[in-house]
């Protein structure tokens, strides 16, 4: 939604803006097409491969941009160190395409890769970790939490097969779905990508993230910055929204989130569930 990230930005001289999530600079390569000299970017990414190709594709831009290997919850720890405030801050969370099909970190249920699913190298406990060590109740919780169906049967049924052989790729996950849920569900593809889902979100604490960035990051927007957030499911949607709403010093400008145009998702599919809200810091 790069078109639609751009409109909702007054992106004038002088302004600091702060992509939370660079991926490969999709964003931020536009923001510093559309603006020649004018505006700063701080861009935090905590794949360092991710920040690392995006520094070669952004390369003729390095005055403009600063890369920093952080989580996005260390956005306004950082920019209250630099003495700045954001007159623009977007996250836009979730997997690139290149974590989803070109880091062999095991986020792709339509590869054979070792579960892994770290974002970031920071993190200590890997997808196969939590499969082959988490207690019942705490696969029950990943499981409900990722509002996957059946959620406690599935989690016995993991452990039973851990026993007889523990995870070590995303096809012995692939297996499992597969064996449990057959015939009664007919959307595979939608369990699977459930499933995945929910040992991602677990495994990058991606929803404790969210949270801490929705608290933090309006005490660093200057009065009149705007926060943009894309979101790729009701879970994180749903986090964005009510933030928004509680936060006293914002008001919000979308009404109903902003979804990508036909288009847009004619090519490139995973953009279907794309939802973005903005809201506006006011005091
Ligand atoms: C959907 S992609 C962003 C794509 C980017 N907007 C573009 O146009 O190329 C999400 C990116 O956010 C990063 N990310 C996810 N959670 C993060 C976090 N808590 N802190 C920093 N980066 C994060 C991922 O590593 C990934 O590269």
């Amino acid at each position: 939604m790069v078109k639609e990230v751009l409109e909702w930005w007054n992106l004038g001289k002088g302004k600091i803006i702060v992509d939370g999530t660079l991926g490969l600079g999709g964003h931020t390569k536009a923001i510093l097409e559309a603006t020649n000299a004018e505006v700063t970017i701080y861009a935090f990414d905590w794949n360092e491969e991710s920040l690392s190709l995006a520094k070669e594709r952004l390369k003729d831009y390095m005055d403009r941009v600063k890369f920093i290997p952080k989580n996005f919850v260390f956005i306004r720890e950082f920019l209250e160190k630099e003495g700045v405030r954001a007159d623009g801050v977007l996250l836009d969370l979730g997997l690139s395409s290149f974590l989803l099909e070109g880091s062999g970190l095991g986020f792709s249920f339509q590869r054979d890769e070792p579960l892994d699913m770290r974002m970031s190298k920071t993190l200590r406990v890997k997808a196969k970790d939590v499969l082959n060590r988490a207690s019942f109740e705490e696969l029950s919780k990943i499981l409900q939490e990722g509002e996957v169906p059946k959620a406690k049967t599935f989690a016995k049924m993991l452990i039973q097969k851990r026993k007889i052989s523990p995870f070590e790729t995303t096809q012995d996950l692939v297996m499992a779905v597969k064996e449990f849920y057959k015939p009664s569900y007919k959307k595979e593809k939608d369990l699977l990508a459930l499933v995945f889902q929910a040992f991602r979100i677990y495994v990058n604490q991606e929803l404790e993230n969210l949270k801490r960035a929705l608290r933090e990051i309006p005490e660093i927007l200057a009065v009149g910055g705007r926060f943009l957030v894309i979101s790729y499911h009701s879970l994180e949607d749903r986090e964005v929204k009510r933030a928004f709403q509680r936060d006293t010093r914002l008001e919000v400008l979308t009404k109903k989130p902003i979804t990508p145009s036909p288009e847009e998702i004619k090519k490139n599919p995973r953009a279907r569930s794309a939802k973005m809200r903005v809201a506006e810091r006011r005091s």
